[in-house]
């Protein structure tokens, strides 16, 4: 299970939280809890998760893993924009080394198209100026976020891509055939949303195995894509120590096949 640090910031992902000591706990309870996946950017704040997490954490324990995204950037009134001219991302590169307080970004997740869905068109010039930088050594992994099965098959011609992150979770499955393929080629699948992001999960089949289980409909739909493939790395978002605790615990529920099953047949 990893952890998704959006949420650290403020309302609407801007500027610092309400608590920072909050704040720092949620990530310090993360790492003590086995989380090694911590997924950023500095476009979060802009530049308040990054600052939070090396605040926290640096000097980074070995092992953990700190996945960001290029881009985008927020405008003045707090919108998502598209960042993917080569300075931009020459500069968001910068940004992150920076803020994260490393001579290296573990991964870089380029990210194109639309949050709540990918829209095609061609990548490589935005991906040539990362390639270049993981060449020069900023870079130690690539990933593509919000890309399409034929976009991957592009970046692919340009450098390897570790992982793909996208929206899917159990009630949100447009990605189901692009999961299966990734497992076959052994490339991590990162599902951002997992809970339902910001409209929370609500499926009748989650609730009844929930209420099986003991746990929460939100443990449900995190073991529930734990069990969905190999290469699942989910990275749930929260500011809270007891949501982390329960988000982690997830990990933990082993699913029936028929409990599987039902799960699978309730998403779209
Ligand atoms: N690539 C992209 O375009 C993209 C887009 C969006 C997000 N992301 C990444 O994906 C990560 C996950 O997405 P997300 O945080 O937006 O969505 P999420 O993990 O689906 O849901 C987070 C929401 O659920 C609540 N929550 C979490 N655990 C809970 C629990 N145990 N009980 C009750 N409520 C709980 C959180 O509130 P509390 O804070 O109150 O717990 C928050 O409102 C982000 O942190 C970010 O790193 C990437």
């Amino acid at each position: 299970m990893g952890y998704g640090a959006m949420r650290l910031a403020g309302p609407q992902v801007w500027g610092p939280p309400r608590d920072v000591d909050a704040a720092i706990a949620v990530l310090r309870e993360a790492v003590a809890r086995g989380v090694n996946h911590i997924d950023t950017s500095d476009y979060y704040g802009p530049h308040v998760t990054n600052q939070l997490i090396k605040q926290a954490l640096h000097p980074y324990p070995d092992g953990l893993v700190i996945v960001t995204k290029v881009g985008a950037r927020r405008g003045a009134d707090k919108s998502w924009l598209h960042a993917l001219s080569r300075q931009e991302l020459i500069d968001a590169v910068h940004d992150n080394l920076r803020n994260l307080g490393v001579a290296a970004l573990d991964v870089v997740n380029l990210r194109v198209g639309g949050v709540a869905a990918p829209s095609e068109g061609p990548i490589e010039e935005p991906l040539t100026v990362l390639a270049e930088l993981k060449h020069q050594g900023l870079i130690r992994h690539v990933g593509l976020s919000n890309v399409t099965p034929t976009q991957l098959a592009e970046g692919q011609t340009i450098t390897e891509i570790v992982c793909v992150q996208n929206f899917y979770n159990v009630a949100h499955r447009t990605d189901d055939r692009f999961v299966d393929d990734l497992a076959v080629q052994g490339i991590a699948y990162v599902p951002f949303f997992p809970l339902g992001g910001f409209q929370p999960l609500q499926l009748d089949a989650v609730q009844a195995i929930a209420d099986r289980h003991g746990a929460t409909v939100r443990q449900i739909a995190l073991a529930w894509l734990l069990h969905r493939s190999p290469v699942m790395l989910p990275i749930p978002g929260t500011g809270s120590v007891a949501h982390l605790e329960e988000n982690v615990a997830a990990a933990g529920i082993e699913l029936t096949q028929e409990e599987i099953d039902a799960l699978d047949d309730a998403g779209e």
